[in-house]
Parts: structure tokens; sequence; C-alpha cells
């Protein structure tokens, strides 16, 4: 391990773009599940049935539900030692005018909370908020998120239409507000997708810390990165399918592995 870390750390002296791209791994240790490890989010509920176009036109209100519970749980929850190792990279970088630019498939704002500042969220943030009708972009760390969820925990077995219309939460415009997130089924916001394919083809050291890789186009931007030259290191707790692709692979938790990459 130290001789890999050694090796990690003279080639990283030499990195002017430094790409990151992060998942739900690297907020674990602040307490926030993951979505397909032990304990995982998907492990226990249906993605389809609550975070999906679908799930939304057939019961908005169960939606909400999930989405309320999620932002309850997350509202207490502070950035690890991770978070900021990588916010005191990019800090110090920046001072030496080198280019940090991270992006993450999390929608906790945990690097931004942390300090960091080039981060690109591609599937949106827990603490924005949309309007279905003009698309306006709140955002709104109210939880609950109306009166009508006071109190309110998500129940998985829940089929039923329990919330009316004007339980939802509304625009300025009357529309109905959605959380400001990717849903499964969706597109990703093109200016969001722009942003990581320059990082992916831009920089020459690519980090991943903390996703199962499986969720595309995410695990893309590794290859897009590695065939444009870029060492790929790969940070994470468990093997991923994009093991293979890693110049630098370390096993093990982001909180303990990252403060031994960095020395800041
Ligand atoms: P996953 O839950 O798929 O993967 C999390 C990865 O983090 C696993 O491979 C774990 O081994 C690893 N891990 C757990 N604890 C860790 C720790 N302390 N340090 C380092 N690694 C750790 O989460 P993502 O890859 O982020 O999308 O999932 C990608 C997307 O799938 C999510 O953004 C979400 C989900 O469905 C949407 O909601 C659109």
């Amino acid at each position: 391990m130290n001789n890999i870390i050694k090796k990690f750390k003279d080639y990283f002296s030499n990195v002017r773009y430094f790409g990151l791209l992060t998942g739900a791994g690297i907020s674990a240790e602040s307490g926030i599940p993951t979505f397909r490890g032990a304990g995982g989010l998907w492990r226990s509920y249906k993605c389809q049935n609550i975070s999906s176009p679908q799930a939304w036109e057939k019961d908005p209100g169960l939606v909400w539900e999930f989405y309320n519970y999620r932002r309850y749980c997350m509202l207490d929850k502070k950035p690890n030692v991770g978070h900021g190792v990588l916010a005191s990279v990019e800090e110090k970088m920046t001072m030496e005018n080198k280019t940090f630019s991270l992006v993450t498939q999390n929608i906790d704002d945990l690097h931004l909370d942390a300090g960091s500042k080039n981060v690109t969220r591609l599937h949106g943030s827990i603490w924005q908020i949309r309007c279905c009708a003009c698309k306006k972009i709140y955002n709104n760390r109210d939880v609950p998120i109306t009166s009508a969820y006071e109190n309110t925990q998500f129940d998985k077995e829940a089929t039923s239409h329990k919330f009316k219309k004007e339980d939802l939460p509304h625009c300025d415009c009357g529309g109905v507000l959605r959380p400001h997130v990717v849903w499964f089924g969706e597109a990703l916001e093109q200016h969001n997708v722009t942003q990581a394919v320059h990082t992916a083809e831009k920089c020459d050291l690519f980090m991943v810390v903390g996703t199962s890789c499986l969720v595309h186009p995410a695990a893309q931007f590794i290859n897009m990165a590695k065939s444009n030259g870029a060492k790929v290191a790969i940070v994470n707790l468990d093997p991923t399918p994009a093991d293979g692709m890693a110049d630098f692979l370390f096993h093990g938790k982001s909180g303990d592995i990252l403060p031994q990459l960095f020395d800041c």
C-alpha cells in the first residue's frame, strides 16, 4: 500500500488538471446510506415506484413523501474527512493555478458544504426544487416540505394516493414543484454532461471515489478519461467493474484513504 501511495503522490505532484467523479460512498461516513451496498436504499425501496416520471405521474404525493423523508434524513448530515480533504486539495490547486473539477452523482450537496467550488451535480440537488410548469428553480431546505408532511415517515408499502394536490409545494406561478433531481429514465441536464465530458477529456488524473460505477453515463466518463490519456485512480470500499482501468487502485473507506493520498 505504501508503495502505491508513493507512486500516486509522485504522479499527482505533476498533475495540472485534476478531474474527479464521486458517488454515494464518499458520503457514507457522514451517515447517508448508499444505494446498492449493505443497507443501500435500493435494497429496501423499488426506485421505479418512487423516483421516476411514471411514479410522479401516478402519485406525486407519494414521490414527495419519499423525498421529504430523504431530506429529513439528510438535514443534519455534515461533510466528513473525505469531503474535507478534497475541498483542501481544490483550494491548494487553485492557488497554484491548476484546475480541479469535481463531478458528483450525489444530491446531498456535502461537497459544497465542505467548501468545494468547482462542483458539477450530475443528478441535481436534494436542496433544490423546480416548478413543473414554468421550470423556475428554488433553493429550499424546508423539512417538512409542506405542513401536510409534518411527522410523516416514508411508508415503503404505500401505494394509495394519501396526499392531495393542495398538500404539494407550489410555485409562485401556481405550478406544482418537484425535487430538482434526475429520476430514473430522465436525461441528465446538458450543461452538466458538457462539463463532465470536458473534465474527462482534459484532465491528466481522473479519480473515482465511492461509486459502484454501475450507472451510466457516469461510468463512461472513466473510460473517456482513460482513452484521452489520463491516469485513473479508484478509491472504493468494494471492487467495481471499472477496477481494471485503474492505474492506482485503493480499496477501503474514502475517509481513511484520501487523507493518506494528499498532504493537506
Ligand atoms: P452505489 O450505492 O451504487 O455505490 C456506492 C459505492 O460506494 C459502493 O461500491 C460501495 O462499495 C462504496 N462505499 C461504501 N462506503 C464507502 C466508503 N466509506 N468509502 C468509499 N467507498 C464506499 O452508489 P453510486 O455509485 O453513487 O442515481 O450510485 C450511482 C447512482 O445510482 C446514484 O447517484 C443514484 C443511484 O440510483 C440516481 O438517483 C439518479
